[in-house]
């Protein structure tokens, strides 16, 4: 049986629509509008794509936002010192530094310099450690945008058994956090794990963000489980495809996230809503 789509770009339509509904209420009871401050060094040209992106999901939903473009070679100073800015600036309550960062600036060091309550990307180890305690304060965009598909679709991860490939800052540690909070039995697999086929072939929700095309196998996919797939690789004739081997594992799963339009539009969605958070706390 072909399984169901799980349609992120429906599910961040809706929570776009959200925002900007609260965004109205806060601005009518004369609060302030919220604002996001992005900060892009370098020319890397997906990661300009992504900010743009941001940029115009923040117009839809009525956020309003400040671009900040360094040069690739912008000593770290220089950019610790705009972070420095933006967290006294009254009018900013969120922050995002786009990553990956030029090879010569400490990502850690401006990642920690960022005010916890303005980092809307979760990345802040106080923010980690937050989420690690089962006290999440700000969440991490793309681990949180997926349990809102899931929660969207009724998929309860309480009792399941959730596999995670991958196991980044960004996506597979917070990730096994959220599933963790949602009661789930987690099992995180990297580069070192052994016998990679047999630990996804247990899942009953398999989470999957490493960046290589059709890394995981349709094959590998237990029959019925649910298939969320976070990559987003260019090919050489330009398409889009995930880390799963998507042909084959929609033959076996129950649900499964396309690429584009699955996880993607979450993420942007997400960040909306942690930027929303975070104006609420700076209230
Ligand atoms: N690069 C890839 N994903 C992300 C993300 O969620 N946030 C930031 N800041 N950079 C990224």
């Amino acid at each position: 049986m072909t399984a169901q789509l799980i349609n992120g770009k429906e599910v961040s339509q809706q929570r776009l629509a959200a925002v900007a509904q609260a965004v109205g209420q806060r601005t009518a009871a004369g609060l302030r509008t919220p604002c996001l401050a992005v900060v892009l060094v370098g020319d890397d040209p997906a990661s300009a794509v992504y900010v743009r992106n941001k940029k115009t999901a923040c117009q839809k939903s009525g956020i309003a936002s400040l671009s900040y473009e360094l040069p690739a070679e912008a000593a770290q100073d220089q950019l610790l010192k705009l972070v420095d800015e933006l967290n006294a600036n009254p009018e900013v309550d969120g922050i995002l530094v786009q990553l990956p960062l030029p090879k010569h600036i400490d990502s850690q060091a401006v990642l920690e310099r960022i005010l916890p309550h303005k980092d809307v990307d979760g990345f802040h180890p106080y923010n980690v450690g937050r989420l690690a305690v089962k006290m999440p304060l700000m969440r991490p965009c793309t681990p949180k945008g997926v349990m809102t598909l899931l929660e969207s679709y009724r998929i309860n991860p309480k009792g399941k058994k959730a596999v995670i490939v991958g196991a980044s800052n960004i996506v597979g540690r917070p990730q096994a956090l959220e599933l963790l909070l949602a009661r789930a039995t987690v099992t995180v697999c990297h580069s070192a794990t052994e016998n990679l086929a047999d630990e996804v072939a247990q899942a009953d929700i398999l989470v999957v963000g490493v960046g290589i095309p059709n890394f995981v196998k349709g094959e590998w996919v237990k029959p019925g489980a649910v298939v969320i797939d976070v990559g987003i690789n260019r090919l050489e004739d330009g398409s889009l495809c995930g880390d799963v081997e998507f042909d084959v594992a929609k033959e076996r799963a129950a649900m499964i996230t396309p690429v584009p339009g699955g996880v993607g539009p979450m993420t942007i969605a997400t960040l909306l809503e942690n930027t929303l958070h975070a104006a609420q706390l700076h209230d």
